[in-house]
């Protein structure tokens, strides 16, 4: 556990800071107009909105995936200039969960889990292990990932995400198509690890967040809105 627990900032510090970001796509389409969002560790933050209102497109923005038409956003108090400094703090910082997590199919899956991993083999597996274990399956670490059911494939994309232990969690839709059990056992890792100081943010119309959340915030016509 103690390796979850070394973060490198206070509890008070912002991990994530959006601020004043639009984007356009383009050039005429303004998906997202002036948005600041401000995310410390600790929290769990609910990110909502109709289909289309630009949800993965600020996750986008918040993992460094993608860059703003105006405005900055900053990871772990750095403002990222360069597309390799960029690179570097995705890799070490942030841990993605994709609404449909993709896996090399010709890796085993606690392969494909280890696949980010600048440690050593058998250090790599070993973490690996612990976190497929963690997420409740363990058992499947040598299947082929193409043999997961939905919700395994999301709790090894968890597992995955969390391989270099990242400060900041980005999940996107990480509870569409599970049954509701499966969904709220989502839910409570992605809780766990805000509990761990880790800052969280999902994005999801699973109204089931509103227990785990610490607060929602809601897009709307390009704006984003406490609610
Ligand atoms: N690369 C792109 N080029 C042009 N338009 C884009 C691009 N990416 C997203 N969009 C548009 O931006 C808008 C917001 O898309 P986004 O995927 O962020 O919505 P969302 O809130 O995640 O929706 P959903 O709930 O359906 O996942 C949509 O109108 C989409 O068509
Ligand atoms: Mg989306």
């Amino acid at each position: 556990m103690g390796r979850y627990l070394k973060r490198s900032g206070g509890h008070g510090m912002t991990l994530l800071e959006i601020d004043s970001v639009t984007k356009e796509f383009d050039g005429d389409l303004t998906v997202l107009r002036d948005v600041s969002l401000t995310v410390r560790p600790g929290e769990l933050v609910w990110l909502r909105g109709r289909s289309g209102a630009g949800k993965t497109t600020l996750l986008s923005l918040a993992g460094l995936l993608s860059s703003p038409t105006h405005g900055t956003v900053r990871v772990d108090g750095a403002e990222v200039g360069t597309a390799s400094r960029a690179a570097e703090v995705r890799r070490s910082r942030i841990g993605f969960v994709f609404q449909k997590p993709l896996f090399l199919p010709a890796l085993s899956t606690v392969d494909n889990v280890m696949l980010p991993s600048p440690l050593p083999h058998s250090e790599a597996r070993a973490a690996a292990d612990q976190l497929l274990t963690r997420f409740d399956v363990g058992s499947r670490a040598d299947h082929r990932p193409g043999l997961l059911s939905g919700g395994e494939a999301q709790r090894v994309a968890l597992a995955r995400a969390l391989m270099n232990d990242p400060a900041l969690v980005l999940a996107d839709e990480p509870t569409a198509g599970l049954d509701a059990e499966t969904a709220a056992l989502v839910r409570t890792h992605l809780a766990e690890l805000a509990h761990e100081q880790r800052a969280v943010v999902v994005a999801s119309h699973d109204d089931g967040f509103a227990d785990v959340a610490t607060r929602s915030v809601t897009l709307r016509n390009g704006e984003l809105t406490d609610a």
